[in-house]
């Protein structure tokens, strides 16, 4: 209800503001309509419109989901930390943007503290059931199944992580009463929100697995029509399972009834039931992982270590384009994208061969980024063209491994959020339940994920084994990269992008962008994105004059949307926050 007076309110006062906004937040399928703005956020509305940053001096947040971003908003406001701020902006985009993250889901947390300088990586990833072997998603005959057959049903479902990471960092760091940090939720939840043109056009592009199960298309697709944009959405199944958790506590979630309901509707899934048992929920744990910083011009790029391939692969690609000017050429040079592409591209080799989670494979990170691994493959970049082809390297590592190329899938959904408090900490934090809608399966109002098909489907090839092969409680290696730079042990730039294994690139070159180029928070977000993992080189709209001179260098050129949901704040004498124009998101601070 209250979001349709809001949404009127911001019609009456801003008509062209409102449209404008809506035309720069819905991308490609994203349906029509309006995204409704709280009065609160007009004036970043506004901004995002006009390409600015929003700027503010004691706290700022950036989350995907206007209502998202008013409830972290209300607790940073009222003396709340970083990490109070997440856990309800995290509850309200469970409800809001329930395509792309929630309590069924799993995310990694980044974390610099104010108050003692210290960098602290959270591991909240999804784990593969005790019952899961490398075989989980191979026919009989050992043939890798079709993406989606994998994806839709129980056998994707991997143990929720979000809610215990959400309990851990408030324990850590939060401040304010952890049940109160529901409150926002639990009533847009009863009340009501308006559906969001974008997740309009995903219910409509995904009906047909949607309706695969009945709680999940009698939610999305009432009377079997697909929700429309503005339309009013009650979930009081969500706002039961949260006030079950503010009241008594995460575990809640992992023993008891709510437990054995995920468990039920993973094993009884119809045409793909899955592993998933209790035992698998009660044992679930958050681990604090060592952080992987690695250097770029006298900045300390901080982020998330293996099982996620994030921080190493940012690292590497950054490392290799260190001995050039990029600042000198550009962000108009093709000179410019032949080097952050083909260093891409090498990074890319090592993380097919070496990432996945390190409880499991002897990953070698350090010689993976030592300066002179990194030094010595960027002289493969000294040529003119585009590099005919990429191998992995030969890092320094004290095991003897043969490995295997990977052989994964990723496509759409997640979130980033990223928020500095009064106190000098800061967040930042990716978010998912994988692919869109997760494994499309609802539980209390909760959609599970499908992160276990980030595992390799392939288990092994000539005898070798790939890293990323699923066995029994292993996290799925993920792309996902919640970063922070620092300089002088400070935070300076605060991002993280959804977008499966393109993530890498968008982190990679938002922080060229504000590095090198010298943009600001917006114009990096904004920048036209250029990715290259495995040769192809993908080309968002705004960067089609760089098409035909990439072309001449050797490349294959795809021109295509590409919808990260980069959200940033650059930290300085004030904050400074970028809210990425391809998503629903927006930045705000006071
Ligand atoms: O962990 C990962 O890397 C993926 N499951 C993230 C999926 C994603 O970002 C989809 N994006 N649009």
């Amino acid at each position: 209800m209250r979001a349709i007076v809001l949404l009127f309110g911001l019609f009456c006062a801003l008509p062209a503001l409102a449209q404008q906004a809506a035309d720069a937040v819905a991308p490609e399928g994203a349906g029509v309509g309006v995204l409704s703005v709280p009065p609160m956020l007009a004036d970043s509305a506004e901004a995002k419109a006009n390409g600015r940053p929003v700027e503010a001096g004691n706290w700022m947040i950036a989350a995907a989901h206007p209502l998202a971003v008013e409830a972290g908003a209300r607790v940073l406001a009222s003396g709340g930390t970083a990490a109070d701020a997440m856990v309800a902006v995290q509850a309200v985009l469970g409800l809001v943007e329930p395509q792309s993250s929630g309590l069924g889901g799993g995310a990694f947390l980044v974390w610099h503290d104010g108050a003692s300088g210290e960098i602290t990586t959270l591991d909240g990833r999804e784990t593969a059931p005790l019952a899961a072997t490398p075989r989980l998603f191979q026919d009989e005959g050992g043939q890798p199944l079709q993406f989606f057959d994998a994806v839709v049903g129980g056998l994707s479902v991997g143990t929720p992580g979000t809610p215990a990471l959400m309990a851990e960092a408030h324990g850590r760091w939060g401040r304010a009463g952890w049940p109160g940090l529901f409150a926002d939720a639990i009533r847009l939840a009863e009340e009501g929100f308006a559906v969001s043109p974008r997740l309009a056009g995903q219910i409509a592009e995904d009906a047909t697995h949607l309706s695969r199960f009945a709680d999940t298309r009698d939610y999305f697709l009432p009377g079997g029509k697909p929700l429309q944009s503005g339309q009013i959405l009650r979930n009081p199944d969500y706002a039961d399972t949260l006030r079950r958790l503010a009241e008594e506590g995460v575990d809640v979630f992992y023993t008891g009834d709510i437990a054995a309901d995920i468990v039920a509707h993973v094993q009884t899934a119809p045409g793909n039931p899955g592993v998933l048992s209790e035992m698998d929920l009660a044992i679930y744990q958050v681990k604090e992982r060592a952080a992987v910083c690695t250097p770029y011009r006298g900045h300390e790029v901080c982020g998330m270590g293996p099982p996620s391939s994030g921080a190493t692969t940012v690292g590497q690609i950054l490392g290799l384009l260190e001995p050039f000017d990029l600042p000198a050429l550009g962000p108009d040079s093709p000179e410019a994208w032949r080097l952050i592409g083909d260093a891409s591209r090498l990074a890319f080799a090592d993380r097919g061969r070496y990432l996945a989670d390190s409880d499991y494979v002897p990953v070698p990170l350090k010689g993976l980024l030592a300066p002179n691994y990194l030094r010595a493959r960027s002289e493969l970049l000294r040529g003119d063209d585009a590099l005919p082809e990429v191998a992995p390297g030969d890092p320094e590592f004290d095991h003897a491994l043969i490995r295997a190329d990977d052989r994964s899938l990723e496509l759409p959904s997640t979130s980033h959020i990223s928020i500095a408090d009064t106190y000098g900490n800061a967040l930042s934090m990716t978010t998912t339940i994988e692919n869109g809608f997760g494994s499309r399966l609802m539980v209390r109002g909760v959609l599970l994920n499908n992160e276990l098909t980030d595992f390799s489907f392939v288990s092994h090839e000539d005898g070798h084994a790939i890293a990323n092969r699923v066995e029994p409680g292993k996290r799925p290696r993920s792309s996902m990269a919640p970063t922070i730079l620092r300089r002088d042990g400070q935070p300076v730039l605060i991002l993280g992008s959804p977008g499966g294994s393109r993530i890498i690139g968008y982190v990679a070159k938002t922080i060229i962008a504000w590095v090198d180029w010298g943009m600001d928070a917006q114009e990096a977000v904004a920048l036209p994105h250029l990715v290259n993992r495995f040769g192809p080189y993908d080309l968002e709209a705004g960067a089609g004059g760089l098409a035909n001179p990439l072309r001449a260098l050797g490349y294959e050129v795809k021109e295509t949307d590409l919808t990260s949901g980069l959200h940033v704040i650059a930290v300085g004498e004030r904050l400074q926050g970028g809210a990425d124009p391809r998503r629903e998101g927006l930045a705000y601070g006071e």
